[in-house]
């Protein structure tokens, strides 16, 4: 069959089936294909669009994980604002806010409300716009940010496969929806994909995520869309707009349309007559806490009828006629039954509690985390003691309290921090103004094999069979005294260790010498520098564009990457001033890694903004404040269109005011002008 077609039309026909597919696996949780299968057709697809560039399109679903954002993200202004809600604790509090409900509106009304799962991610707005034949494509995805403006994250949402990047006529119509439009939702991280990340980055010497909300917020920002890609967000979608405002006159309605046109929306979700019934809806979701594989912290019940919401308004940051019932976090009680201290890569100590068994939400509890001694200190807790241990969205369970703390039982003892390092014996330091205690002995055992996990982790270097047992086998035998000695290895050195054959040896040999040619920002990354995280890396590196270029860098150059602040440059000095990483940087580069980076074209984060002046501003003259945006990379234009950004509105503003407003373009005072040009301006 597929020989009778042209290649044009296999790849129509490729890529809808595998959007059907990606639709039934993402959306409908009902696979028809494995796996395997539908690679099979991805892979068909991709070498068809090789042979035939110029028939690739960005909405093709091989097209996920496209181009980087250089220089980290451009803000944007949404269409309306995007709030949060306010929050009801108890049965009481949620039958109040029935009542205020109910008496804003007339007594003849009736009142239905949709109850939702309050899923544990951050909001995103998506916005699709006409694309070919009739279809609608994603254009833009943005973070919430501070809830007027948010971070244009677009490449990263590309590559969460339940975000469809576009919407075929049918399914437009059969959801009744124009070709512009835009979905409001919640991104999550499932359960499964923050364990795993959580053991890379541990495998990393870095510090877990807290949560998986947390996770999906970090991930939403990266700067890589191929790690976005591996990591598995989630997308549900649940209101639906259109300039910036409710496009449907129900909430149900907009689930179901919203399902229609191909997203995910929660299966829970129910529409209710009564309060009674919405309480009931919240004690039967409680208990799915434990099933569900991604986080939920509560529900959320909205009035359904648009028009009742639109009545009932808002107040300050939150609508009237919706609101959030959290439900209280997971806690058991245990006993603590020793405290153990681990050293980190950078040698910080870490006191970590050992529980006694206990089953928290369906997960049996061990370990907590003490953070540092302030903290021991903070909860008067001491070895035998009883404590409250609470898991929330957290998968490290945290001690809240002592149970019973007045009266230490007979048995109790004090916790000691140590004075020396546990692994190596040296003594700890705590420098000034800092909370942890740190082995500064940077040949402490504990600490380089910290440094060379980190170093060969997924995410850093990525060396596989580098693990926890070669690296402790490495150190034993000697052959290995800091990361650049992995370049020096030999397969005589590693025949003689245990467990190791010809063929392993040769595989870590060649996943060694693969690593040299590890991009300038994953190398910085397995540097260690203090505060260079995986972000903080790829914006060095792309700014930088050289290794040299880096070192060679002053305070002053080195603030104006954006996000680095006194602090990271500080850090990044103080570690090239010492000779010993230096020589480190030399030695790794005799190794032959090639530290390669593209420099970064200059995009500046006001770019493809535009802004349109009115009325007289306070401080700024109109060619000044026109000069400012200019330089930030934004454009001044004199008329208000919907493709405005932004109205900058002074006293006496006339109709360019006006008519912002009626399209609902974003409006900003100087004040807000200047905050925006802060966040844009390099050191702040
Ligand atoms: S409605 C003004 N529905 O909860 C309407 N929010 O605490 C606010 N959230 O910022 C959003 N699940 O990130 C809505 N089914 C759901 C939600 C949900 C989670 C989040 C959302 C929002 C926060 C407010």
């Amino acid at each position: 069959m597929a020989s009778a077609l042209s290649p044009h039309q296999e790849i129509q026909e490729l890529r809808d089936q595998l959007r059907h597919h990606e639709y039934l696996y993402y959306v409908e949780d009902s696979p028809e294909l494995t796996d395997a299968q539908y690679d099979a057709l991805m892979n068909r697809l991709k070498r068809l669009e090789e042979k035939h560039p110029e028939l690739v399109a960005a909405d093709s679903p091989s097209q996920r994980v496209g181009g980087k954002p250089k220089d980290g993200f451009v803000k944007m202004p949404h269409s309306r604002p995007m709030l949060s809600l306010d929050n009801a604790y108890n049965e009481e509090e949620l039958r109040a806010w029935d009542q205020r409900v109910r008496d804003a509106l007339p007594s003849t009304e009736s009142v239905r409300y949709v109850c939702e799962l309050k899923l544990d991610g951050l909001s995103l707005a998506l916005q699709y716009s006409p694309g070919a034949h009739g279809t609608a494509h994603l254009e833009r995805g943005l973070t919430r940010g501070d809830g007027s403006i948010g971070e244009d994250v677009t490449s990263n949402v590309r590559t969460i496969r339940s975000v469809p990047l576009s919407i075929s006529v049918e399914k437009l119509k059969a959801a009744g929806l124009p070709q512009s439009f835009e979905v409001r939702g919640e991104v999550v991280l499932p359960q499964s994909a923050f364990v795993k990340l959580n053991e890379e980055r541990e495998a990393a010497g870095q510090a877990p995520a807290a949560n998986p909300r947390n996770a999906a917020a970090g991930t939403i920002r990266t700067l890589e869309p191929n790690i976005v890609a591996q990591r598995r967000l989630d997308f549900y979608a649940y209101f639906l707009l259109r300039d910036g405002e409710f496009l449907l006159p129900q909430q149900s309605t907009t689930l179901d349309a919203l399902k229609t046109s191909g997203f995910r929306v929660n299966k829970y979700a129910k529409t209710l007559k009564s309060i009674d019934e919405v309480v009931t809806f919240i004690a039967d979701a409680e208990p799915l806490r434990d099933t569900l594989g991604y986080e939920i912290d509560g529900v959320v019940i909205k009035v359904d009828a648009t028009a009742q919401q639109r009545r009932l308004g808002f107040t300050g940051k939150a609508p009237r006629w919706a609101i959030a019932y959290k439900f209280a976090a997971r806690a058991g009680i245990t006993k603590l039954e020793d405290v153990l201290f681990q050293v980190g890569r950078t040698g910080k100590v870490t006191p970590v509690a050992a529980l006694a068994p206990v089953s928290i939400g369906g997960t049996t509890v061990t370990r907590a985390t003490l953070h540092n001694a302030d903290e021991i200190a903070r909860l008067g807790v001491r070895l035998g003691d009883y404590v409250q241990v609470e898991r929330g969205g957290d998968v490290i369970p945290k001690i809240v309290e002592v149970v019973d703390d007045k009266t230490h039982p007979r048995g109790t003892t004090e916790i000691v921090f140590p004075k020396l390092c546990p692994e190596c014996g040296s003594a700890l330091v705590r420098a000034d103004g800092e909370v942890d205690w740190r082995c500064v002995n940077a040949s402490c055992p504990a600490r380089v094999r910290e440094e060379l996990l980190h170093f060969a982790a997924r995410s850093v270097m990525n060396i596989e069979g580098l693990g926890d047992a070669m690296v402790a086998q490495l150190l034993v035998a000697g052959y290995v005294k800091g990361i650049a000695d992995l370049y020096w290895l030999t397969k005589q050195q590693l025949l003689k260790l245990e467990r190791v054959g010809d063929k392993s040896a040769q595989a870590l040999l060649d996943e060694i010498e693969g690593s040299k040619s590890a991009s300038l920002a994953r190398v910085l990354l397995g540097l260690g520098l203090r505060f260079v995280g995986e972000r903080t890396a790829q914006l060095l590196a792309a700014h930088f564009g050289s290794m040299d270029a880096l070192m060679a860098a002053s305070a002053e150059e080195l603030e104006a990457v954006n996000e680095v602040g006194p602090r990271v440059s500080q850090a990044i000095l103080e570690f090239f001033g010492e000779a010993k990483n230096k020589e480190l940087v030399e030695r790794l580069r005799a190794a032959g890694l090639t530290f390669t980076a593209e420099k970064r074209t200059t995009t500046t984060t006001l770019d493809g903004l535009t802004f349109v002046l009115t009325g007289t501003l306070p401080n700024l003259t109109r060619e000044s404040a026109k000069e400012k945006i200019e330089s930030a990379g934004g454009r001044v234009s004199g008329s208000v269109s919907k493709k405005t950004s932004y109205v900058v509105a002074g006293e006496e503003a006339g109709s360019k005011l006006d008519r912002a407003n009626s399209l609902g373009v974003a409006v900003l005072d100087e004040a807000g002008l200047l905050k925006l040009l802060e966040k844009e301006s390099p050191t702040g």
